[in-house]
């Protein structure tokens, strides 16, 4: 596969075209932000670590009948995904009260959630992600109510399927955020899932384990997605380099 022209460059990735109809590469590269962009870094594989884990995720999604947009790694920092048309929203789901919704709400950090609570955001950086409601969803036509309901039914279950899995590394996800998009007449899970876009907390100390360690300068941010990155996919020597997708998973069979 060849890649082609650039087609977006975010706060953290770039998109390009492929010579493949429907495909396109996500280049994971090595930016960090925060607060909507005010805290900007580039730190020395920290794209490795979030592309692998989020190839990781994918692939135990697709094996569990979610349907995501990742087909297969082609280096450490880049991975093959099906064109998606982009709904602009950001679906989080939220199992223990924290971020926003403590600074916004009086919930006591840590409280648990129980059922875990959607919070949908608009995602437009020129007005700051404001929170939206269904009606508001509906009536900006992002979503019609029964699309609305599969998006939420399929956050549910993504949630479920990697809260299971985290927690049997001792881990616990507190909150993440997903976004999805159409090809054809299907929705995809698209985007990332990786220590940027979600909250995990050690089981026993309780400490962070994600992005939060650099939002709020809780120590070496890349000691700590380097070894949370191994935790995760569990593979062998992880810990001493960047991680790599284990070769079963490296390819989508479809
Ligand atoms: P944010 O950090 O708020 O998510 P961003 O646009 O700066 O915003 P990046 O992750 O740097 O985020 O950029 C990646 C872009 O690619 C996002 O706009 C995302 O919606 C888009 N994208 C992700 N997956 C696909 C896909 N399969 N097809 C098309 N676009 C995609
Ligand atoms: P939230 O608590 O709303 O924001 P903040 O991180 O500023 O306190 O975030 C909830 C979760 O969703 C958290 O795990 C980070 C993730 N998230 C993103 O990845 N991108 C976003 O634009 C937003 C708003 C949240």
């Amino acid at each position: 596969m060849k890649q082609k022209k650039l087609l977006y460059t975010g706060k953290a990735k770039s998109v390009y075209r492929t010579d493949v109809k429907g495909k396109l590469i996500v280049e994971f590269r090595d930016d960090i932000t925060a607060f909507d962009g005010g805290k900007k870094d580039t730190l020395k594989n920290k794209g490795c670590y979030n592309a692998g884990v989020s190839a990781f995720f994918f692939s135990c999604l697709e094996k569990n009948g979610v349907k995501t947009h990742f087909l297969e790694m082609l280096d450490e920092k880049r991975m093959v995904v099906r064109e998606l048309s982009m709904i602009p929203l950001e679906v989080i789901v939220r199992n223990l009260a924290a971020g926003s919704i403590v600074r916004n709400y009086p919930f006591k950090e840590g409280t648990p959630l129980k059922p875990p609570v959607i919070v949908i955001d608009y995602k437009d950086d020129s007005r700051h992600d404001p929170m939206l409601n269904d009606d508001l969803i509906i009536a900006l036509r992002l979503a019609t109510p029964a699309e609305l309901k599969r998006i939420k039914t399929i956050a549910l279950r993504v949630n479920t399927i990697l809260s299971n899995m985290l927690a049997q590394q001792g881990i616990t996800l507190v909150d993440f955020k997903m976004e999805f998009g159409w090809q054809g007449k299907t929705i995809y899970l698209g985007d990332e899932i990786s220590m940027d876009s979600m909250r995990l907390w050690d089981k026993k100390t309780g400490e962070s384990l994600d992005k939060d360690v650099y939002r709020f300068n809780k120590g070496d941010v890349m000691a700590t997605y380097n070894r949370v990155a191994a935790r995760i996919t569990k593979v062998p020597g992880a810990a001493k380099k960047a991680v790599r997708v284990p070769k079963k998973t490296r390819k989508q069979a479809r």
